[in-house]
């Protein structure tokens, strides 16, 4: 089967961006590949995180992998830095990666912005890191929001390179990107994207929250000030409109266009009630499923130990072939 590698980083709750963007086609894809999905707390800490609220947002994250329908009898699910291999062959492609590419990702230019505080160097090369994931294990697909398609492009770049000068040592990876809902956004300020760590709340929903709190937040969420108001997907000038319309075609598998057909001549509100309804819908059951595995720790240890176990055996072949590659000498 192809290989296929994923993950999220521990940087705050999983959002319905996270779900309809990530998770639900890691599901979907455990049918047809060999699946390693990861919690990337290496990633998470290029933007200054708490220790207690980061070890606690990575336990929440695998529980809630496991409780979106990852199954540990058929896919591996670790936590990056349980596998060393991802730092070590991280350092050897920075080496192979070059400043004036990283200058140009638009992630980057985005978070040193947000966190003009602490732009330090694991924040400028963190798509490094994130080509080592993925090479690593030789991954064939990997599944990406549309915010992570110029990753994956400097992965290919960089994958194409070494192999240029090594031989034939990475598998260039493809990118799997859904059609449908690949690109939630904020509630609040729907040009941006619906972020986890985003300071305001009111701008993503989390996995996680109460139901009551999901219904505010989609009732407050901005719209526009057309008048009449209509409901129908027009990006540029109904931005807010457009991501509700996309998040409910996203939950409920209409097409945007059923979905305008639907709410000809009804208001706003209506669509925000059935947009909130069907989001909590689709989240009770993985909020139930959330608290009875988060409560059994022995079974948590026992997957991501078990996880890493078999990350590390893909990934300790790939580095052998990569440390010989570059001619270090055989330990
Ligand atoms: N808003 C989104 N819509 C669709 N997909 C999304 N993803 C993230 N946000 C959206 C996808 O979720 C996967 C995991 O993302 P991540 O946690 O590794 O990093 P991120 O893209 O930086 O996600 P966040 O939520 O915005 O985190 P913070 O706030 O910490 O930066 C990826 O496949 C991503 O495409």
């Amino acid at each position: 089967k192809p290989i296929v590698l994923s993950g999220a980083q521990p940087s705050g709750q999983l959002t319905i961006g996270n779900y309809l963007g990530a998770l639900r086609q890691w599901d979907e894809m455990q049918n047809d590949y060999n699946c390693l999905y990861c919690i990337v707390d290496l990633h998470a800490i290029t933007v200054r995180q708490d220790p207690t609220a980061l070890r606690s947002a990575s336990l929440d994250s695998l529980a809630l992998y496991l409780a979106c329908g990852i199954d540990p009898a058929r896919s591996a699910v670790f936590m990056q830095s349980h596998v060393p291999e991802h730092s070590q062959l991280a350092w050897i492609l920075n080496c192979y990666t070059q400043f004036g590419e990283l200058s140009r990702m638009t992630q980057f230019k985005d978070k040193s912005e947000r966190h003009n505080n602490n732009v330090n160097a694991g924040l400028f090369t963190y798509p490094v890191l994130m080509a080592a994931d993925i090479l690593l294990y030789q991954a064939n697909q990997v599944p990406v929001g549309q915010d992570q398609k110029q990753h994956l492009e400097l992965a290919r770049d960089v994958a194409s390179r070494f192999n240029a000068l090594h031989g034939d040592i990475f598998t260039v990876p493809e990118p799997f990107i859904p059609a449908v809902a690949a690109r939630v956004m904020s509630l609040q300020e729907p040009q941006k994207k619906m972020s986890k760590s985003d300071e305001n709340p009111w701008n993503f929903v989390g996995l996680l929250e109460d139901p009551k709190v999901i219904s505010k937040k989609f009732k407050k969420a901005m719209t526009d000030s057309e008048d009449p108001p209509r409901v129908y997907f027009d990006q540029e000038n109904k931005p807010g409109v457009a991501n509700l319309l996309n998040i409910l075609s996203g939950v409920t598998g209409k097409t945007v266009t059923t979905l305008t057909n639907e709410y000809e001549g009804k208001m706003y509100g209506h669509l925000k009630t059935d947009v909130a309804d069907a989001v909590i819908g689709l989240l009770e059951p993985v909020q139930q499923r959330f608290k009875e595995i988060r409560a059994d720790q022995a079974y948590m240890q026992q997957v991501m130990r078990a996880g890493a176990a078999s990350a590390r055996e893909h990934a300790c072949k790939t580095l052998e072939q990569v440390n010989a590659a570059v001619g270090f000498v055989t330990p």
